[in-house]
């Protein structure tokens, strides 16, 4: 199996005013390809804190985060940028649509900037695998929150990255619209065998997953 992610002794501390806090206390773990990872924990155990870190969004105080075994804490904020660009998709909790712009346009925007025809047909095709077909030209707040989330799974893979991370992406869904996110993160992970890493408190959800790691104050435990 091929190691995608790899975190050594990672620590990270947040300054509050004079307070120094550790929210990541030493971590070690790795994400293989194609492989489903879920995180779970109690609230402010570092689950967000942990997704930003590998996702390059975070730099660690300390310790080393290799990425196909290139050291990220190595690498400048433009090469941050191309690397997330290439190889990270992220699906929040909340959507973080753009409100001007259609389902569509939020999607083709992480493809293209100056929506080239391409980058339009292909977050069509995209859109129309989520089932929004009859959703395309509908702004974000023509839309429900389950209809939302799938735009955000949307923008998220379409760059097909290696990485998909998901930080409670059923968190503000009922249960039937939970469901269907779930499994459509679960079937774009497996389809183009991306790795996936998810924090959830969904047990069900997390089961379902190759791998639980459960955090608490900063640990692995
Ligand atoms: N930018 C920041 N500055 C200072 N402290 C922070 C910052 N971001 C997070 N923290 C603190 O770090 C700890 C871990 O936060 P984190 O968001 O990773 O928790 P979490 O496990 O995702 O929690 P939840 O389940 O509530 O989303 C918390 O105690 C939080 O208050
Ligand atoms: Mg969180």
């Amino acid at each position: 199996m091929n190691t995608l992610l790899q975190f050594s002794d990672v620590h990270l501390q947040y300054q509050n005013g004079q307070n120094l806090t550790e929210v990541i206390r030493g971590i070690n773990f790795s994400i293989n390809q194609n492989e489903r990872l879920a995180i779970v924990g109690k609230s402010g155990s570092g689950k967000t804190s942990l997704l930003m870190l590998m996702a390059g969004l975070e730099k660690p105080t300390l310790g080393s985060i290799k990425f196909q075994n290139q050291e990220l804490t190595s690498y400048s904020e433009d090469q941050l940028t191309d690397f997330r660009k290439k190889n990270i998709g992220i699906v929040f909790q909340s959507f973080y649509l753009i409100p001007s712009y259609t389902a569509l346009e939020n999607v083709a925007l992480s493809l293209e900037i100056n929506f080239q025809k391409n980058a339009l047909v292909q977050a069509e095709e995209i859109l129309t695998d989520l089932g929004l077909k009859d959703r395309l030209y509908h702004f974000p707040s023509q839309l429900s929150g389950g209809e939302q989330q799938r735009v955000a799974i949307a923008r998220a893979i379409i760059n097909k990255p290696e990485l998909i991370l998901a930080d409670e992406p059923t968190g503000n869904l009922d249960e039937d619209n939970s469901q269907v996110i779930a499994d459509l993160l679960f079937n774009v992970s497996q389809k183009y065998q991306k790795s996936l890493c998810l924090v959830t408190h969904d047990l069900e959800l997390a089961n379902k997953c190759d791998r639980l790691m459960k955090i608490d104050n900063g640990t692995i435990i």
